[in-house]
């Protein structure tokens, strides 16, 4: 992508230092880290920081919102996660779906030698403590109401905040740090930044709303023309510009403006809201052959 187009990125060091000093103080609490990712894209959605950050923690990367991904690609997230050595889940946590095998997960696969260790000391029963961290919108506080339920109040979500440090009982023998790590995406690279905007996880105004329509269009006619062909019903020919195939929707939905001329803004809000709302279909943004760190 041209630089350009890309309008200052807003970037957070303040707030990102102390998100740093508040996830180190914690980290020595937990035996796990629970770390939440968008399943539509997830390297774009985690902070490159991470793996230093916690220390090298046993972690569980959660492929959340999978209901609005790709079912084949978040597979092969998920063999690419454990490929890597990290033990990886697909879930939905607006439904709930998944979150059921979480704990089973940790204790089974991801704290297994700390499991085995405590059994050959007579310990089986002690405390397991974790932590779920991820950034902004990335589904932190509906994870936490579904592993809690009504056992808990409303979490204060802000970087930075200080507040009382709270251990809530998930099961007879695990605890979770009611306080998730809020890590901003990192996104120097802009492909990863409009992957952000798409998804919403960050704001809109980092490229005006037709611009990110037009990247969004191209990027579905390559990878997902079916999705185009019967929410809009364009017919593709594969060589399309993204303004063509954005005046191509706002022709197809009757937005016009005075003069026949065709409303592109109004098509980029309906397409951007539409692919965020799902109505587009289940669509990945990232395939895990594409970058290879
Ligand atoms: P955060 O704490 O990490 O900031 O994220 P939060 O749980 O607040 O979730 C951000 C938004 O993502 C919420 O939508 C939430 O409902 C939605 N969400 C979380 N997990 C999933 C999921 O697995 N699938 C889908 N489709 N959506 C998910 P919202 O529009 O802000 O609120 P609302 O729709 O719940 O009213």
């Amino acid at each position: 992508m041209d630089n350009t187009d890309m309008k200052t990125i807003q970037w957070f060091p303040g707030h990102m230092a102390k998100t740093r000093r508040l996830i180190a103080s914690n980290i020595s609490l937990v035996d796990a880290v629970v770390e939440i990712v968008d399943a539509r894209s997830p390297l774009s959605s985690r902070n490159p920081e991470m793996d230093s950050m916690t220390k090298n923690k046993p972690r569980l990367v959660l492929l959340n919102k999978s209901d609005l991904a790709d079912e084949k690609a978040t597979q092969q997230w998920i063999s690419y996660f454990r490929r890597n050595g990290c033990e990886a889940l697909a879930v939905d946590c607006k439904s709930g779906k998944g979150v059921k095998s979480i704990l089973p997960s940790i204790k089974n696969t991801v704290l297994k030698e700390l499991m085995e260790k405590r059994a050959r000391n007579g310990m089986s029963g002690a405390t397991i403590r974790l932590m779920i961290v991820g950034i902004p919108n990335v589904g932190k506080s509906s994870l936490i109401n579904k592993l809690v339920g009504s056992k808990r109040a409303k979490v204060e979500d802000r970087p930075g905040v200080t507040r009382t440090k709270q251990w809530v009982k998930l099961d007879n023998n695990t605890e979770l740090l009611d306080m998730p790590g809020v890590l901003w995406p990192k996104f120097e690279d802009q492909e990863v930044a409009v992957r952000l905007a798409f998804t919403g996880a960050i704001s809109d105004d980092i490229l005006d709303i037709e611009t990110l329509a037009m990247k969004l269009l191209s990027y579905l006619a390559e990878n997902y023309p079916n999705s185009l062909k019967e929410r809009y019903k364009l017919e593709l020919t594969g060589e399309e510009t993204g303004l063509e195939l954005l005046e191509n929707v706002g022709k197809k939905r009757g937005m016009m403006i005075s003069g026949g001329e065709i409303n592109t803004e109004r098509a980029a809000i309906t397409v951007i809201d539409e692919f965020r709302s799902g109505k587009l279909g289940r669509i990945t943004l990232e395939a895990p052959q594409k970058r290879s760190e």
